[in-house]
Formats: C-alpha cells, structure tokens, sequence
C-alpha cells in the first residue's frame, strides 16, 4: 500500500518521523474466529496476542516544551507546547557526543555548546554544521514506539 493511500485511510496509530504526521492503519488487535470444532477433554489454550514492543516512553512523561534523553536508544523525544511529539538521535552532529539537555526550544551538546532545533533538529548555535537526523516513530495508545 502506497503512503498516500495509507494518509487516506487514517486509522488510530500515527508513523512519524521527526514530527510529521503519517497515518497508518489501525492494528486489528482481536484474534481471528476460530473456524477449528471445539475440543473435549483438551487443555485450554489462549488465542491471546504475543505481547507487543514495550514503549520507549509515554506521552505524558514527555514534559512539554521540554524532551526526554533516551541514553541507550540513542534517541532523543521532544514535545512542544501544543503537545506535537518529535523524535531525533541523540548523537551530536559535531564530534558525537550524546546531547545532554532539553529545553528552552534546544536539544543541547554540553560537549562543545551545540544546540539543535527541538522540533526541526536543524542546528541553531555552537560548532555542529549539521542537523540531528529525525528518526521514525509511531505514536499509539498514549505512547511512543519504535517504528515497525
Ligand atoms: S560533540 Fe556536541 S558540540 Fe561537539
């Protein structure tokens, strides 16, 4: 399916990367009918779904206007005032450092001062030449998800 039939579709998950908004299908949780006879004397079985991914992190633990540092993902989740969700690597642009700080609109590189959009990643201030690299995410049920 091609992504403009997908932003078409809607549905109740949103694939973004950096903060654009791609809608995806709803994923259809409830198993499938069993079409299989009912079984006598067998031990019950469980047609429930194998649990999924467990979140990076919950909406509500994204302090808005501000970010959370997500040090073994390398991964870096802001939020704006208006609760827009953004999603970059935590990796400095200049010499690799992971960023250390969030807020006052700035993803922040103690290692040499470089500051970076929070929610476009572009550099704003100190020696990075490039932006941090937007990463794809998927916002569902309240929290943030790896994109599949
Ligand atoms: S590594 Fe981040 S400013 Fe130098």
């Amino acid at each position: 399916m091609e992504r403009r039939t997908l932003l078409a579709a809607g549905g109740a998950a949103a694939l973004m990367t950096g903060c654009v908004v791609q809608r995806v299908p709803a994923t259809n949780s409830a198993p499938a009918p069993s079409t299989a006879p009912p079984t006598t004397g067998a031990p019950a079985t469980t047609n429930a779904p194998a649990p999924g991914p467990a979140p990076l992190a919950k909406v509500a633990d994204i302090p808005a206007g501000g970010g959370v540092i997500l040090k073994d993902q390398s991964l870096v989740l802001t939020k704006d005032a208006g609760g827009k969700i953004c999603a970059f690597s935590a990796i400095c642009t200049h010499q690799g450092c992971a960023v250390t700080g969030v807020g006052n609109g700035t993803i922040d590189c103690a290692c040499h001062g470089s500051k970076f959009d929070a929610t476009t990643g572009e550099r704003v201030a100190g020696p990075a030449k490039n932006p941090l690299p937007a990463v794809a995410f998927e916002q569902r049920d309240g929290a943030i998800f790896k994109a599949s």
